[in-house]
């Protein structure tokens, strides 16, 4: 596993992250709050217990036996009912923050859509979705108030022992947070930190294999090779579960360090209070009431003590969710520009470089008129779906001008845009639904006539018609259950239905056979007095139905004969 570098200190991570909570916040400060004063209210059931034994000893206080079991039965009761605040406060964020966070990252996706997108990993966005989510959740509904909750009950318990019993027992039980909170996480946490990266990547690494010897079962079988797979898969998992029992090895001893400090404190502020009453520094009822402080007062730093092995993953997953949420998109919508009506298209001087580096496509001139079809050739990689994607402004074109009716594209609508010109993409991306649904995205308030007619003009009519269920049929999860064919004549009955003015085809008949590709180009004939288009294509049959064709040769356009 490529090991991430992160862009962003941890400190300016936590520091994002919690300005993300927004109007959040303040639920946050509750849950806090009220953790707080309930670990401070479950401390003074037993501190209450050693007031009443210092009044025993006859310490002079105020309060009666009766008010003293009172005061103590009042704390457990309040203990619980703060808690219970506390743990609501605490999941009304986690799982609000889940909603918000998931909307911020599908908001931030809309925009970046569909031009960065394409490079970046789906796989990787999916990902982001779910478990960094589930991560940052974690953060702030486990993380970020055990960290105020320590500081505040901390600080509390040391004013209170210092006032009421002695200083020197608060100074150590101070010693005592700092080493326990702070001192022995940033030692064990380097060894915790390796063996959870050495654990991830070992089991990022085996479900990889996994999935991936499923994904290819069929190879694996026809060329015998199962057992050899099978061999891998049992030697991964043993490397899997000698890492897990590393890191359960590592975490226990963390643990166990942290339980040995907190004993050895205890046993130190047991003995200083002893010796402060040896030499009548403290009287014994005080230094009762001390100690029974300090002994209870450990747990909110025991909690900070198991949080760095979450830490990193953390900060790993607020970087990626906080890189996605910055990044700026290649194209902005226009809301504020012209509608149009499709009459011509024009292109002068085009450039255009994905990367600013490699030039795909250099001073281009292009033009099309309303009810003309334009046939764009070239060879593979030349740059002829790039031409498409930048007449529907996907992506930002570098130098030159695109204008439709004269009007220059970034001053469309971006709405009338997508309006007036439709692209059929080389690969239609067809949903979990019915044929029907898929091709209603095109047109929701499409009739039945005008499904079935964009369906004949597409040639898929008769195929739908002979599935069992129709246009009900299911198409399965990524159109799995259609041929690549059929999924492109889909792709294009979804461009008839559509309504839009120019049509733009990338390689409509790549994978038609010849007989339907006939059924297409004769539809697409039928359209031309209706529909304008823009047609690329390897093939010389469909070629042959162009007005005029331009060649794109070393980022170069121009006009070749019909
Ligand atoms: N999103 C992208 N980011 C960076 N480079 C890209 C991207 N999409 C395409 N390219 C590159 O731009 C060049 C032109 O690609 P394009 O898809 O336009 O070619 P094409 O002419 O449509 O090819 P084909 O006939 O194989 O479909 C190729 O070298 C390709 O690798
Ligand atoms: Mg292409």
């Amino acid at each position: 596993m490529k090991k991430q570098k992160l862009r962003r200190s941890g400190a300016k991570i936590m520091a994002s992250l919690i300005l993300l909570l927004g109007s959040l916040a303040y639920i946050m400060v509750l849950a806090v709050i009220n953790g707080s004063i309930g670990f401070i209210c479950a401390m003074s059931v037993t501190i209450f217990g050693a007031v009443g034994v210092a009044k025993a000893l006859g310490e002079s206080i105020a309060l009666s036996y009766g008010w003293i079991i009172g005061l103590g039965v009042g704390c457990g009761v309040l203990r619980g009912l703060l808690r219970y605040l506390e743990q609501y406060s605490n999941h009304f964020i986690a799982f609000k923050l889940l909603a918000v966070l998931r909307d911020k990252i599908f908001g931030a996706l809309r925009t970046l859509c569909p031009a960065k997108l394409e490079s970046k990993q789906k796989g990787s966005i999916i990902a982001m979705i779910t478990s960094d989510i589930e991560t940052l959740e974690v953060f702030y509904a486990h993380t970020i108030s055990p960290i105020c909750i320590a500081v505040l009950v901390s600080t509390a318990v040391f004013l209170f022992v210092g006032f009421i019993s002695s200083w020197y027992l608060a100074l150590v039980a101070v010693v005592g947070y700092f080493m326990i909170g702070i001192i022995v996480p940033m030692i064990s946490s380097k060894r915790l930190k390796e063996s959870g990266v050495r654990y991830r990547a070992e089991f990022a690494s085996f479900n990889a294999y996994f999935l991936d010897s499923i994904k290819g079962i069929k190879d694996i079988v026809l060329n015998n090779a199962g057992s050899k797979r099978e061999q891998e898969v049992n030697r991964r998992s043993e490397l899997l579960l000698k890492e897990t029992k590393k890191m359960k090895h590592n975490t226990a001893r963390a643990a166990a360090s942290t339980e040995l400090i907190v004993s050895l404190f205890i046993i130190a502020t047991l003995i200083l209070g002893i010796v402060l009453v040896h030499f009548e520094m403290l009287s014994i009822g005080k230094m009762i009431i001390g100690v029974v402080a300090v002994f209870g007062s450990f747990g909110p730093v025991i909690a900070i003590s198991a949080l760095p092995g979450n830490l990193t993953q953390t900060f790993a997953s607020g970087d990626r969710v906080l890189n996605l949420l910055a990044e700026k998109p290649v194209v902005t919508e226009i809301k504020n520009g012209n509608n149009i009506t499709y009459e011509n298209l024009n292109v002068t001087d085009l450039s255009f470089s994905y990367d600013g580096n490699i030039q795909v496509l250099n001073d281009i001139q292009m033009h099309a008129q309303k009810g003309e079809i334009i046939g764009i050739v070239g060879k593979s990689g030349c740059g002829k779906s790039t031409f498409l994607k930048l007449l529907l402004r996907f992506w930002q074109k570098d130098k030159g001008e695109i204008s439709y009716n004269g009007i220059d594209i970034e001053n469309i609508n971006s709405f009338s845009l997508l309006d007036n010109v439709t692209m059929v993409s080389q690969s239609t991306y067809l949903f979990d639904d019915t044929i029907e649904n898929n091709l209603r995205i095109a047109n929701p308030n499409a009739t039945p006539e005008e499904l079935e007619s964009a369906c004949k003009l597409a040639s898929i009519h008769d195929f739908i018609m002979k599935l069992p269920d129709g246009y009900q049929s299911q198409v399965g999860a990524l159109g799995d259950n259609l041929s690549a064919g059929e999924k492109q004549r889909i792709g294009l009955a979804r461009a008839f239905l559509n309504g839009a003015e120019l049509i733009l085809l990338d390689e409509p008949t790549s994978n038609v056979d010849s007989i339907n590709e006939g059924i297409i180009l004769k539809a697409l004939k039928e359209q031309k007095s209706k529909k304008s288009i823009i047609l690329v294509s390897h093939r010389e049959s469909t070629m042959a139905l162009a007005d005029r064709i331009y060649k794109v040769e070393n980022g170069i356009m121009e006009e070749v004969k019909a």
